[in-house]
């Protein structure tokens, strides 16, 4: 992406300038509103930073006339810090966002981040076509309903690029499925595509996991042997449940993100890695990010591109293709639900997602006789979730409850505090409660 820099402060453009070169932008500065003009109509910038106060054109002049010559260009203006009236005024006139001195690079790089995501989803927009849409998966994923048909056609159109992507979404969406279709789409598809489960390996060892170690770098090490980064050369590497890493890792993982270049443990030698990074987490890196478990500066590196995985609680209509594609793979005879038990079971929520619902059809294809699933087939946590319509008075009351407490807590995105709210509870009764239904916190 080309970027333009517009302050008449040299310093301002010196800062900018430097910082996003070394980010890998092509960035390009002016000092004052018609240098900027002039170099805007020979170059196609993508995005331009305005200053907003500057001696000749201001910004927003300056971003006006900008416009006239490319509608599209992308902008975002710098402004005085508190002037939110201009802020607001710089919005309508149509800059994509705006920051305020002194800028907070962080901030800074994150809403680039966000403007890139949404250029070549827009750009590749136009040119994906039908038959790439429909075009075949190089391995099986179900989902013909809307939401996943989204999830579906975005990592269509980021896959090409090289870009990191965080893959967002409970245990068991898909998340893996996911990573592994984006490499096979890839330009790098030929090349390995490894896997790190950073919550397996232990602290200690994960280093030399991650980087490879040489002959005698610690006790034990009886040869040399090449880490996952290595391995993964000119292809991807999949760092998953990257929520579990310790802060400490995570400081070693981003230097090595950030200077692309790795050492063995125990060797000087610095090793050039060229890998394609996927990254996996079902926790919420930003309220992490917001306590203080997780880095700010990883969680922008790895969330340039993001793809969200819905629960399948959210994408219910995938249900009947997903029981079908399941008896297929599972069953050594031809089987199907009656249409109780396709309704109980699309009923159900789904905790566990597509895992669960994989293991719910091998357990009962395994334990049933006949071609035809029933009712009664079904384990005892689809039957028992079904306890709103029959069952004792306190068996249904319990199911209410607990099914108003999910959704609660869904609504609130998990705060606790808002759900007990919402329920007119106290946050400790909530939490008395979810430990009697056994509702997980969200993690
Ligand atoms: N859309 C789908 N079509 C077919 N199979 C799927 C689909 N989504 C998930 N699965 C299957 O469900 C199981 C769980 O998927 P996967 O391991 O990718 O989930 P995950 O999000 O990585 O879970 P976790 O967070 O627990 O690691 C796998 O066996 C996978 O093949
Ligand atoms: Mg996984």
């Amino acid at each position: 992406m080309k970027i333009l820099v517009v302050d008449d402060e040299d310093m301002q453009c010196d800062l900018l300038k430097g910082f996003l070169e070394k980010q890998g932008y092509e960035v390009a500065t002016a000092g004052n509103g018609r240098e900027a003009l002039r170099l805007f109509s020979e170059i196609p910038f993508q995005l331009v930073l305005i200053d907003h106060r500057m001696p000749d054109l201001t910004g927003d002049e300056v971003l006006e006339k900008m416009r006239e010559i490319n509608p599209l260009v992308r902008s975002m203006m710098i402004t005085a810090f508190g002037t939110v009236d201009t802020a607001v005024r710089v919005m309508k006139l149509g800059a994509d966002d705006f920051l305020e001195k002194p800028v907070d690079l962080i901030s800074l790089l994150s809403k680039i981040h966000k403007i890139e995501q949404a250029l070549i989803v827009g750009e590749e927009a136009d040119d994906v076509t039908e038959t790439l849409e429909q075009s075949e998966l190089p391995i099986s994923i179900v989902g013909d309903g809307t939401a996943m048909k989204e999830a579906l056609s975005l990592v269509r159109r980021i896959s090409p690029t090289h870009w990191t992507v965080l893959i967002r979404g409970e245990t068991g969406t898909g998340k893996e499925l996911i990573a592994h279709l984006i490499h096979l789409l890839s330009p790098r598809s030929e090349k390995p595509f490894i896997e790190v489960n950073c919550a397996a390996i232990p602290e200690n060892l994960f280093e030399s996991e991650l980087f490879g170690h040489e002959k005698g770098a610690f006790t034990g090490a009886s040869s040399g042997r090449r880490g996952r980064f290595e391995l993964a050369k000119d292809g991807s590497l999949f760092l998953d449940e990257i929520g579990e890493l310790s802060l400490n890792l995570q400081a070693k993982l981003l230097r090595v993100l950030q200077e692309k270049r790795i050492n063995r443990v125990g060797s000087e030698k610095e090793i050039p890695i060229d890998v394609r990074v996927l990254a996996a987490t079902n926790r919420d890196l930003k309220s992490m990010v917001a306590d203080g478990t997780f880095r700010e500066d990883l969680f922008y590196r790895l969330n340039v591109l993001d793809i969200e995985i819905p629960p399948l609680r959210r994408r219910k209509e995938d249900i009947p293709a997903l029981t079908d594609y399941f008896l297929e793979r599972y069953s050594p005879r031809p089987v199907r639900f009656d249409s109780d038990a396709m309704t109980n079971l699309i009923k159900y929520s789904f905790p566990g997602n597509v895992r669960e619902l994989e293991h719910i059809i091998q357990r009962t294809v395994t334990l049933s006789r006949g071609t035809i699933i029933r009712d009664r087939d079904l384990p005892a946590e689809i039957r028992f979730h079904q306890v709103t319509e029959q069952g004792t008075l306190a068996e249904r009351l319990e199911a209410v409850e607990r099914e108003m407490l999910m959704s609660a807590l869904e609504k609130s995105e998990h705060i606790q505090t808002k759900a007990a709210k919402s329920l007119g509870i106290s946050e400790r009764v909530l939490r008395y409660k979810m430990r009697k239904y056994n509702i997980k916190k969200a993690s």
